[in-house]
């Protein structure tokens, strides 16, 4: 004997056909209106969210990008703290800081109020570029160069964290910005911290 299965073309026993409760119905509205407010949100927040790169995103090759950054080194080096380059390009030139297993290559020393164009890319795996104490953060990705128009709005010395995990040495991979003032000043209140540390300090 055949058991009686549901089909779909019978309705269920239920009261589900009754009109909603006045009060589901106000939730459900008070949902729909929030889905749309969230919704608009993501194209409104590309465009007034101020969180966007400024600059051009381009294909690199990654060894091409660091030997390009090893000559920008070269070319403006005006010292050098443990073995790093410091390197003090002139205002509005273009700047280029590579990610590597586990360093920020070269130092920075840029100054206030001068707008560069500044070249992020990464020399082997994902890194992130995390200024402290100023919270800028970007992706640094293998193979694409992020040029991004800066203009260094405090003098200082400024830590880069690496922010995505890319090895056992990523706790040790800080590199460093100082900015300079108009009389050449870098005021900081952390300028004692050193890089390359780490927890072996
Ligand atoms: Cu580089 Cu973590």
């Amino acid at each position: 004997m055949l058991t009686k299965v549901h089909t779909g073309l019978e309705s269920v026993p239920g009261v589900w056909w009754k009109p909603a409760h006045t009060a589901e119905k106000i939730w459900v509205s008070i949902a729909f209106a929030w889905c749309i407010v969230l919704f608009a949100m993501m194209p409104l927040w590309h465009w007034k969210g101020g969180q966007n790169p400024s600059g051009v995103r381009t294909r690199v090759n990654p060894t091409a990008f660091y030997q390009r950054t090893v000559t920008f080194a070269t070319r403006y080096k005006v010292g050098d703290d443990r073995g790093l380059p410091i390197v003090q390009p002139p205002p509005g030139s273009d700047v280029y800081l590579v990610g590597l297993t586990f360093q920020w290559y070269p130092i920075l020393k840029l100054q206030q109020g001068k707008e560069y164009t500044l070249h992020l890319s990464a020399l082997d795996v994902n890194h992130g570029f995390s200024l402290y104490p100023m919270n800028v953060n970007f992706a640094v990705v293998p193979g694409f160069d992020y040029a991004l128009r800066v203009t260094p709005t405090a003098a200082g010395d400024f830590r880069i964290v690496c922010n995505e995990f890319c090895g056992i040495g990523h706790h040790t991979m800080v590199g460093r910005v100082i900015v300079v003032d108009s009389l050449g000043q870098s005021i900081s209140d952390n300028a004692g911290a050193r890089i390359g540390g780490g927890g072996a300090r």
